[in-house]
């Protein structure tokens, strides 16, 4: 038997970082995807081929610690580990990883494949698991192999659409949204989300509550944009965008380029401009008019970025072929 799946990536909107700790966010799927070919084989073999990572016809070892993995290889073999400690499957598996977008500019390239391997898996042996299912697994996977991380990239990949995403996947829901005007903004830098998470966390233990203090004023603005978003209230969503921007400054993870960026597109007429993720470099996103989306991406490419068109609110993982 062989199977083709695939999931897309995600663009993180508002909550970044404070979703880390529980709080809430708002995510949306984007139309670049991961796919990923399983095929069932004779032997016991686990065979992996995913050369945009540099990973070509690597056999998985499902007894290797995390550190003993190179970097490509490491979601692909702990999803496999997990799913047949869980579910067991008996046969050798090759298992192909075609990328839709690069895995540097933080769009979520692991996560995707993650949750498309599940899929895939769970295709094979019939057992029709459901998002939920999905998330739990991919997300178990993220913090086997990086120890942190809030899940939603994972939940973003399984369930596709956009969603508020609150209590580390407790909360899971799809705002069902059918317009979305994003401009994204690539600053060219690629983002360590692991270091830059533990560095917030390392100042959340300095005996203040300055970082729990912005992280609330963070879940005040997810809350309250959520219905913004819904009704399509963009110069509003724009305003808290910028809002939830300045406290992300204060976090101290934007930096020089993303500022740039994200002034470069106000002055372009953009409603309102963040960085998306972990921060310090990854990508910007802005929302502009259909009359000024023209001017703003220039405004853009002008200050330093590149401009990535992306299609939001897409499918989540599904069957191929
Ligand atoms: O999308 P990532 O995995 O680069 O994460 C960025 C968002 C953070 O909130 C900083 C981390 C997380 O796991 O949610």
């Amino acid at each position: 038997m062989k199977i083709t799946t695939s999931a897309p990536g995600k663009l993180l909107l508002f909550g970044d970082h404070s979703v880390v700790y529980a709080h809430p966010c708002i995510s949306t799927a984007i139309d670049r995807r991961i796919y990923v070919t399983v095929t069932e084989t004779d032997d016991q073999r686990y065979v992996l081929h995913a050369p945009e990572v540099e990973i070509e016809e690597y056999e998985l070892d499902l007894l290797k610690d995390v550190e003993a993995i190179p970097k490509g290889a490491q979601y692909c073999q702990i999803a496999l580990r997990n799913f047949k400690e869980k579910y067991g499957f008996d046969s050798g598996l090759r298992i192909e990883v075609k990328a839709g977008f690069s895995s540097k500019i933080g769009f979520g390239s692991s996560s995707a494949a993650t949750v498309a391997i599940i899929k895939a898996l769970s295709q094979l042996k019939q057992l029709n698991l459901t998002q939920q299912e999905i998330f739990e697994l991919g997300y178990k996977t993220v913090l086997d192999v990086k120890g942190v991380g809030s899940g939603y990239d994972i939940a973003t990949a399984a369930y596709g659409g956009t969603i508020y995403y609150e209590k580390n996947g407790e909360i899971i829901e799809d705002l069902g949204i059918k317009n979305l005007p994003l401009i994204v903004g690539y600053t060219g830098i690629k983002a360590d989300t692991a270091d830059i998470v533990k560095e917030v966390r390392s100042r959340m233990n300095n005996g203040t509550n300055e970082v729990e203090t912005l992280f609330n004023e963070i879940t005040d603005i997810v809350k309250e944009v959520k219905e913004l978003i819904l009704n399509e209230e963009w110069n509003k969503v724009g305003e808290l965008m910028d809002k939830n921007q300045e406290i992300l400054s204060q976090l101290q993870v934007s930096s020089e380029i993303l500022d740039k960026l994200n002034a470069a597109s106000k002055e372009a007429g953009s409603f309102g401009a963040k960085l998306s993720g972990a921060g310090i470099g990854d990508c910007m996103i802005t929302l502009a008019s259909e009359v000024k989306r023209l001017n703003v991406e220039n405004g853009i490419v002008q200050a330093g970025g590149k401009v990535i068109p992306v299609r939001t609110n897409v499918e989540g993982a599904r069957v191929e072929k």
